[in-house]
């Protein structure tokens, strides 16, 4: 099997930020998911000393768009620093579109259509689009094409109470209805994971990720967000981090998304966040001859999706295999995991389908990818603690992956992210130092 870049066109992976987290509706509740993901590559940009000129292409990643500018990639690409000419577009992966917007944006650089790209991701869960019932949009549609002022109040007298009930978008399947909180319901249930366990991995995630904003690991990751308009409030650290959270209160919580029988709480899941980060990829040759140092290059990744009726997050164990015979590795030749957290119900379900061998016959192998060292696994917390903006997260993942190579001085570095639609991401990264 040809290895990815084997072309002699590596990808490097060359830094990469990312604004403060914040729960819906709190510190970047008034920000669009333009002004998010135009904040974060303005900052890294600028930190990286980067000539826009060099930037060939722009791709991002978001699950819920803008109505009003769907391409998100072309206005983050038209900051007022950059040139007018980088042809950027946006993708969608559902949890895993910013994965897709790097491994987009690298397969251009392997392909030789791009040396030098931005990708990432964003998203406003505070500022999900609120729709009109289609009788009522029928109403409005009417009311603008009436010629007399009485003719268009009296379209208006067709309009029902029940016709004004807002319409919401859903963090459901719309092919079978189930919720992502259902989902990972069902996975406790199916795979045993006990209430306990989640609590205590939920717990772990915040001490990590609190130890990490305290020592300045995470922060490292994170720019202060000046909030427009009026630049008055600077948010520093995601706010969903929790340094006071303990066991007994995470035990004490109600399960949410099925009260009596259920144990996913608000604790053990990761909430609804606002926020978006961002990468710099460039060919290795042209890192070499702008004089930058990579902090790691691309050595696979894979995509998997399995039936969303079944266990709907559970796909990373099918794509963790084939990433990791891509890059020619085994989980033994890993130094650091980090896998997205959506709940821990998932991570911990995730965790045992990666030691089942019915999981990798199902993934078409012999062999489990085997047990994950927890002393390697998300060592700064996950999306449980830090937030998960759905279109950034894996942003995220590739920039802290590649910091903790580096930091620990580790050879390789793999990643997950499970997605809605039954699908899963994992890519293997190698220290460039
Ligand atoms: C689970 C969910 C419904 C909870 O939403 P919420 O009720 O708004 O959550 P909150 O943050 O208000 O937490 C609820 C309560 O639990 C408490 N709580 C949450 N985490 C806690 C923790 N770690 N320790 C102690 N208390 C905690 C909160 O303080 C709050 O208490 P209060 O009601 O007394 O104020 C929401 O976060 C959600 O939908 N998450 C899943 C998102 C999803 O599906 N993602 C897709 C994954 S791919």
């Amino acid at each position: 099997m040809a290895s990815y870049g084997s072309n002699g066109r590596r990808v490097a992976v060359m830094t990469g930020l990312r604004t403060p987290f914040a729960k819906a509706g709190t510190e970047l509740k008034s920000l669009t998911v333009q002004d998010l993901g135009r904040a974060v590559v303005a900052e890294l940009i600028e930190r990286s000393n980067l000539d826009g000129a060099e930037i060939d292409t722009l791709v991002f990643g978001t699950v819920i768009p803008s109505v009003l500018a769907p391409n998100l990639a072309r206005e983050v690409a038209l900051l007022p620093m950059l040139p007018k000419g980088i042809p950027a577009y946006t993708v969608g992966r559902a949890c895993a579109s910013s994965n897709q917007a790097i491994t987009d944006a690298a397969d251009q650089i392997v392909l030789g259509h791009a040396d030098v790209a931005v990708a990432g991701g964003a998203e406003s869960m505070s500022n999900v689009p609120i729709l009109h019932s289609r009788a009522f949009s029928d109403v409005l549609v009417s009311a603008s094409r009436a010629k007399t002022l009485g003719r268009r109040v009296s379209t208006f007298s067709r309009v029902r109470p029940r016709d004004l009930l807002p319409i919401t978008p859903a963090i459901a399947e719309p092919s079978t209805g189930e919720t992502m909180g259902q989902s990972a319901e069902k996975m406790a249930k199916l795979n045993h994971i006990p209430r306990e366990e989640q609590d205590q991995f939920a717990l772990r995630s915040h001490r990590l990720a609190a130890a990490g904003t305290q020592d300045g690991r995470l922060t490292a990751e994170i720019m202060p967000y000046y909030v427009s308009p009026a630049y008055d409030a600077v948010v520093t650290h995601d706010n969903g981090v929790r340094t006071d959270t303990s066991l007994e209160q995470l035990q004490a919580l109600k399960p949410v998304f099925d009260r009596r029988y259920g144990s996913v709480t608000a604790g053990n899941s990761s909430p609804l966040t606002d926020g978006a980060a961002a990468v710099i990829l460039m060919s290795a040759e042209k890192a070499d001859a702008l004089g930058y140092q990579p902090l790691a290059y691309i050595r696979s990744y894979a995509y998997a999706a399995l039936d969303p009726g079944e266990q709907l997050l559970q796909a990373p164990v099918l794509a963790a295999p084939v990433a990791l015979a891509r890059a020619g590795l085994t989980l033994t030749d890993i130094d650091v995991v980090e896998m997205h957290e959506a709940f821990a119900a998932q991570v911990l379900s995730n965790l045992q389908g990666f030691e089942s061998k019915t999981w990798a016959a199902r993934a078409g192998f012999s062999e489990p990818v085997g047990e994950v060292d927890r002393s390697r696994l998300n060592v700064m917390g996950g999306s449980i603690a830090i937030g998960h903006p759905f279109g950034a997260t894996g942003a995220r993942i590739t920039t802290t992956l590649a910091h903790e190579l580096q930091r620990r001085g580790g050879q390789f570095g793999m990643m997950t992210v499970c997605a809605a639609g039954g699908m899963g991401f994992a890519m293997v990264l190698e220290n460039a130092g």
